[in-house]
């Protein structure tokens, strides 16, 4: 049977966090588990007064580290808290780390195996969630991953450096709260690079051809076209609420186009690579994804598609990789690894990425509507990091 549209999740866009958490963290049980970005910590009482002055909430606080959550980490997290406490709720504050390691702390507070073993690899499938995660309420701090809207939660292998992802519909945010307020102290820079990641949900998904999704498509469509019209003027205006709103209701689109059909070539090589060399997922993103599109517009459906997608942008689809990168350039976004960080040994570096993208995470990359040749592969994950 195949679900044409599924969202879960409410979604609210509401500038008084404290008063709806307040209400809301009632209705889910009184023993909340609040996973928070670390700029957030000190000013979280603050934040939330309602919250912290319920007498009758009990509050246990973690600070989440950068970047994606390690299963280490989560699996010792987990054996503590459980020895500590019985959560009825998880509250997310923060950035994709924040929501990922929620979700899976959601996971694994109600059963028994680790982590690692609910990721999804393309050479090993996971186990079944026994028992249903505890819910989670998603409060995004940054406009790009589209987490509080998806059944995904990627994780980080702490012994194999692998990146993965647990995909399960269990683990869909039951709240998500967009409250623009939260992101404008966020800098220029990082909201173009992050809401980059947002582009590439959408415009991977758009393309992606695993299945039929008319609801994937519409929401691709209107998270691009909301990136591409607004982006340049919040990246001159930053502290615009308006155009916060606007880019982070596009984050959100985005990530219902995944929820519904994933990401493909890009993402499969940009977590890929994140996992070999210190950048994030953002930066990786954005710098696999012009080498991909530049080498899938040499085949004439995918040509032909992109016109689809030009005209109903207003662009013209012979102009659509001239326009995005003078909009990568006016965004100041690095287009390749080499522009990011000094890499001393790259020359086994593509062997490398490539080698674990034909291990563990080849799948992706059939739902790209061209299969590339392994030869082709390399020479876009040597324009990606050159
Ligand atoms: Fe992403």
């Amino acid at each position: 049977m195949s679900i044409i549209l599924n969202i879960p999740t409410k979604v609210y866009c509401e500038p008084n966090l404290s008063t709806l958490l307040f209400e809301l963290l009632r209705l889910y049980g009184k023993r909340v588990l609040i996973i928070v970005d670390s700029y957030l910590y000190e000013k979280l009482d603050s934040l939330l007064p309602d919250v912290f002055s319920d007498n009758e909430l009990f509050l246990h606080v973690e600070k989440c580290p950068l970047h994606e959550p390690k299963t280490g980490y989560i699996d010792n997290l987990t054996n503590s808290l459980k020895a500590q406490e019985c959560f009825s709720v998880v509250l997310a504050i923060g950035g994709g780390s924040s929501m990922d390691l929620a979700k899976a702390l959601a996971i694994s507070l109600r059963n028994e195996n680790e982590i690692w073993s609910y990721a999804n690899l393309s050479n090993r499938p996971p186990l079944d969630i026994d028992i249903d995660p505890l819910p989670v309420i998603a409060v995004p701090t940054t406009a790009g991953t589209g987490s509080e809207v998806t059944p995904y939660s990627v994780l980080s292998n702490s012994d194999t450096g692998q990146k993965g992802t647990i995909q399960d519909p269990k683990i869909f945010p039951q709240v998500a709260i967009i409250c623009p307020e939260l992101y404008v102290t966020l800098s220029k820079e990082l909201t173009a690079l992050i809401a980059m990641d947002a582009f590439a949900h959408a415009f991977e998904s758009y393309f992606n051809c695993s299945k039929e999704s008319p609801i994937a498509e519409a929401f691709s469509i209107t998270a691009i076209d909301l990136i591409l019209s607004n982006l340049l003027e919040l990246y001159h205006d930053p502290c615009n609420q308006n155009l916060r709103k606007v880019i982070a209701q596009a984050s959100m689109y985005a990530g219902l186009a995944i929820a519904h059909r994933g990401t493909s070539v890009a993402h499969a090589i940009a977590e890929t690579l994140a996992s070999k060399v210190n950048i994030s997922h953002s930066q990786s993103v954005s710098i696999s994804t012009i080498p991909v599109l530049k080498a899938s517009l040499k085949d004439n459906d995918f040509y032909g598609k992109l016109g689809n997608l030009s005209n109903r942008l207003l662009i013209p689809k012979s102009k659509f990789l001239d326009n995005l990168e003078n909009i990568y350039s006016s965004l100041n976004l690095n287009k390749s690894l080499a522009s990011i960080i000094n890499i001393d040994s790259i020359d086994s570096l593509p062997d490398k990425v490539m080698a674990s993208i034909m291990e563990y995470k080849f799948r992706p990359l059939k739902q790209h509507p061209i299969q590339f040749t392994e030869s082709e592969l390399f020479e876009i994950i040597k324009e990606v990091l050159i």
